[in-house]
């Protein structure tokens, strides 16, 4: 059964536009919309100089021309950087956004967020406290508010002593013994794991501790479609042209 206080689609596109854009652009935000997608999960860390941006890795090499430490580069030459052409020459000139200019374009095409902490090293905790201020101002006077996870700890308890009013999902890839212990302290509304960690035993174990739960990143329909029928939340997903905003109601 999905938990009742539930307020997140069931459907979340990865990295704004899963496989089908650059990951944590503009454009994949654009993409997961057009295609139909209610929510969308993106990547959120520092620059040298304490912008709040979209960037996946530590560095801008994988999904940029550039090369370098994020946490090296300040957002006036981050900004600079082509973060398109990696994926496709027709997405030459994205760049890499604030979370200010995201929040705006989640806002303007009526999506939820899933703003994924992702701080660089020794910098959890400041990232989880700016990011999660940011977020609150970004998104006061929003009916749904967005969803922040992380798989840092200490990123996440800087986020909830900065805005305790914004939901927090602990990230986990393999989900440890005490689950159960960290996601209390952390007082999180969800627990966000692996797929391929979860049984249909241990979502009834979350569940009954009276967690949401959201499974990434899961690009298979048949799997999608077995942990909704255990009682997983909300899935996320690269392969959002394979499981879309109505897959569950299709199941
Ligand atoms: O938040 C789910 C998922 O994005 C976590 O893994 O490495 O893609 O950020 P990653
Ligand atoms: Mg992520």
């Amino acid at each position: 059964m999905r938990s009742d206080n539930w307020p997140y689609p069931r459907v979340v596109a990865h990295r704004g536009g899963g496989t089908l854009a650059p990951e944590n652009t503009l454009a994949a935000i654009e993409t997961g919309a057009r295609l139909g997608l209610k929510m969308i999960e993106f990547d959120a860390k520092l620059s040298a100089d304490n912008v709040v941006f979209l960037l996946h890795d530590d560095t801008v090499n994988r999904t940029s021309n550039g090369r370098g430490a994020a946490a090296k580069l300040r957002y006036d030459e981050i900004v600079t950087l082509d973060a398109g052409s990696w994926r496709d020459a027709r997405f030459a000139g994205e760049r890499m956004p604030t979370l200010e200019q995201v929040a705006a374009r989640c806002k303007a095409l009526g999506l939820a967020a899933n703003v994924e902490i992702k701080p660089c090293a020794l910098r959890d905790v400041q990232t989880g406290r700016l990011v999660a201020e940011e977020a609150a101002q970004l998104w006061s006077s929003s009916a749904v508010l967005p969803l922040l996870s992380s798989f840092s700890y200490d990123a996440l308890a800087a986020a909830r002593d900065a805005a305790p009013e914004l939901p927090r999902g602990l990230l986990f890839d393999g989900v440890p013994a005490d689950w159960r212990a960290q996601t209390e302290a952390l007082e999180c509304v969800s627990l966000h794991a692996n797929h391929r960690e979860l049984t249909e035993r241990l979502v009834a174990q979350i569940k009954a501790a009276g967690l949401s739960i959201l499974a990434y990143t899961v690009n298979d329909p048949e799997r999608a479609r077995l942990l909704g029928e255990w009682g997983v939340d909300s899935i996320c997903t690269d392969r959002i042209d394979l499981i879309g905003a109505d897959f569950f109601d299709r199941a």
